[in-house]
C-alpha cells in the first residue's frame, strides 16, 4: 500500500499554523517576563535585531531541510547527511521536543484552571491572596497534573485528525481569534490611566542594565518563540508544497511572530504599570523576581493587574482575565501541537505504525514528563530538585537557552558547510522557477553571522571570553 504524504491545502493554512507553532507562550507568557527582567526597551531591541539577523536564516534552513526531504525531522536529516554523523542533528531535536513539551504543557494546564477561576470569581483578593492561590495550586498533587492531562488530550485529538483536518483547520479557527482578543486587551490596558509609563518602558531604551545575560536571553527567547532549532519548523515545512515560497514565508511568520509579541508587551505593561505607581522598582527588584518578573508574572501579578485596573468595574476585569486566559491556552494549544507533531511524525514514519498510534506513544510519554515537571515545580518536593533547581526550571533553562541554539548554530553548519550548494539553492528558489535575490545574504549569514553570533554568546556566557 502507498500513501501519499500528508501536505498543508492552502497557503494561509501554511502561514498560520506555522506562526501557529511560533506564537505561544513564548510571546504571552516568556517574552514579557524576559523583558521585564532586562530593563524593557533595550531588551525589546536587541531581541528585534537577533530575530533578523539570526531567526530569519535559521528558519530558512529548516524549511529547506524539511521541504526538501519530505520526512520527519530525524530522517530528514539522515537523508541530506549521507550516513555522516550530522544525521544526529533530527533526533536532537526529537528528544528537545519531550523536553520542551514536559513543561510546556504543565503550563498550558495552569491556563485552563485559571479560566476556569475567573468565571468562578476566585482570583478576587489582594495582591497576596493571588499570590497564595497560585503557590497553593501549583504545587497542590493532582489538580495541575489533571489540568496537564486535559490539555495534553485536546492536542491529542487535533493531532490525530492529521495535518490538513486538524492542525490546518484548527489554527485556521484559533490563530485570528487569538490575534482578536490580543488586540481587544491591548487597547484597553493602553486605556487605563497611567497606562504610558507601560508603554514608555517597553519603548524607551535604557541600555544601563544590559550585560552578557540580556544577550544570552534575547537569543534564547528568538530560538524559543519562533520555535527554531529542534525541528517542528522541518517537520511543518515537510507538509509545505513545492511552490510554497520558503523566504517570503519565513519574513511573514517572524514578522507575524514579533508583533505578537509586541502586541503582548502592550497587553501586559500598560496595566501593570497603571496599577503599581512602583512598577520599575518592582521588575527590577531581584527579590521579587518569582512574583514580578519571573514566571510568576502571568499567573500572580496579572490577575490582580486586572483586578486593580479595572477597581471601579469588577465586571470588566473579570472579564479581561477570563479572555486573557483563553487567549494564552489558545496560543499554547497551537505550538503544543507543533511540538507533539514533531515526534508524532516520527514514530509514525519510523516505526511504520499507523499516525493515531504514533499519535498515541507521544501523548502517553509527554504526560508522563508533564506529571514529572508538574510536580517539581516551586522545589516542594526535594527528589525533584537538582542543584537548587526543579525539574521544570531545568527543562525550561536546558532547552530554552542551551538546546535551541545549539540545535540551530549545528544546523547553519550542516546546511552552510556539509550540504551541497546547489541543493540549497534549489529549495530555496523552488528548483530556479524564483529568483532568489537573497541566496547570497542567506549564505553569508548562515556560514559565518549566525554561527558566530551563537558561538560568541555561548563563549561569553560560559566565561571563556
Ligand atoms: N514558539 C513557541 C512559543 O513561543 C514555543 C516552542 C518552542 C514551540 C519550540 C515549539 C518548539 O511559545
Amino acid at each position: 500500500m502507498t500513501t501519499e504524504r500528508a501536505n498543508f491545502g492552502t497557503k494561509l493554512g501554511i502561514i498560520l499554523a506555522t506562526a501557529g507553532s511560533a506564537v505561544g507562550l513564548g510571546n504571552v507568557w516568556r517574552f514579557p517576563y524576559m523583558t521585564g527582567q532586562n530593563g524593557g526597551a533595550a531588551f525589546l531591541l536587541i531581541y528585534i535585531a537577533c530575530v533578523v539577523i539570526l531567526g530569519v536564516p535559521c528558519m530558512l534552513n529548516e524549511f529547506i531541510i524539511g521541504r526538501r526531504a519530505q520526512a520527519n525531522t530525524a530522517r530528514a536529516y539522515s537523508k541530506l547527511a549521507n550516513g555522516t554523523p550530522w544525521r544526529l542533528i533530527g533526533l536532537f531535536g526529537v528528544f528537545t521536543g519531550f523536553m520542551i513539551t514536559g513543561y510546556y504543557v504543565v503550563v498550558s494546564g495552569w491556563c485552563l484552571q485559571y479560566i476556569y477561576a475567573s468565571v468562578a470569581g476566585h482570583l478576587n483578593g489582594d495582591a497576596s491572596f493571588v499570590k497564595n492561590y497560585f503557590d497553593t495550586f501549583a504545587a497542590h498533587p493532582w489538580k495541575p497534573v489533571l489540568w496537564m492531562l486535559i490539555f495534553m488530550l485536546m492536542c491529542h485529538f487535533i493531532i490525530s485528525r492529521g495535518v490538513e483536518k486538524g492542525i490546518e483547520r484548527a489554527s485556521k479557527l484559533m490563530m485570528p481569534l487569538l490575534f482578536i482578543l490580543l488586540v481587544v486587551i491591548a487597547v484597553a490596558s493602553c486605556l487605563l490611566p497611567g497606562a504610558s509609563r507601560g508603554v514608555s518602558f517597553l519603548f524607551n531604551p535604557d541600555f544601563s542594565g544590559v550585560d552578557s545575560k540580556t544577550f544570552l536571553g534575547a537569543l534564547g527567547q528568538a530560538f524559543y518563540s519562533l520555535s527554531l532549532g529542534m525541528g517542528c519548523l522541518c517537520t511543518y515545512a515537510s507538509y509545505f508544497k513545492r511552490d510554497t515560497h520558503l523566504t517570503k514565508s519565513a519574513v511573514q511568520i517572524v514578522a507575524i511572530d514579533t508583533l505578537i509579541a509586541v502586541l503582548a508587551g502592550l497587553m501586559i505593561f500598560p496595566a501593570f504599570f497603571a496599577s503599581y505607581p512602583d512598577a520599575a522598582s518592582k521588575l527590577a527588584d531581584p527579590e521579587l523576581a518569582g512574583q514580578y518578573s519571573g514566571p510568576g508574572l502571568v499567573f500572580i501579578t496579572l490577575p490582580n493587574v486586572f483586578q486593580q485596573a479595572f477597581s471601579n468595574a469588577p465586571l470588566i476585569g473579570e472579564l479581561v482575565a477570563l479572555l486573557f486566559y483563553s487567549l494564552l491556552s489558545l496560543a499554547a494549544l497551537t505550538s503544543l501541537m507543533s511540538l507533539h507533531e514533531v515526534s508524532t511524525a516520527f514514530f509514525h514514519e519510523e516505526l511504520n505504525i499507523s499516525r493515531k498510534w504514533g499519535a498515541g506513544i507521544v501523548t502517553a510519554l509527554c504526560a508522563l514528563i508533564g506529571v514529572f515537571c508538574s510536580l517539581s515545580y516551586g522545589n516542594t518536593r526535594e527528589w525533584l530538585v537538582f542543584a537548587g533547581q526543579s525539574v521544570f526550571s531545568w527543562f525550561d533553562f536546558l532547552t530554552g537557552q542551551i538546546f535551541l541554539p545549539t540545535g540551530g548554530l549545528l544546523t547553519c553548519l550542516f546546511l552552510g558547510w556539509y550540504v551541497p550548494k546547489q541543493i540549497v539553492k534549489d529549495e530555496l528558489t523552488n528548483e530556479g522557477t524564483l529568483r532568489g535575490r537573497f541566496f547570497g545574504i542567506y549564505l553569508f549569514a548562515v556560514r559565518y553571522v549566525c554561527p558566530i553570533c551563537i558561538l560568541l554568546i555561548f563563549l561569553h556566557q560560559f566565561g571563556v571570553i
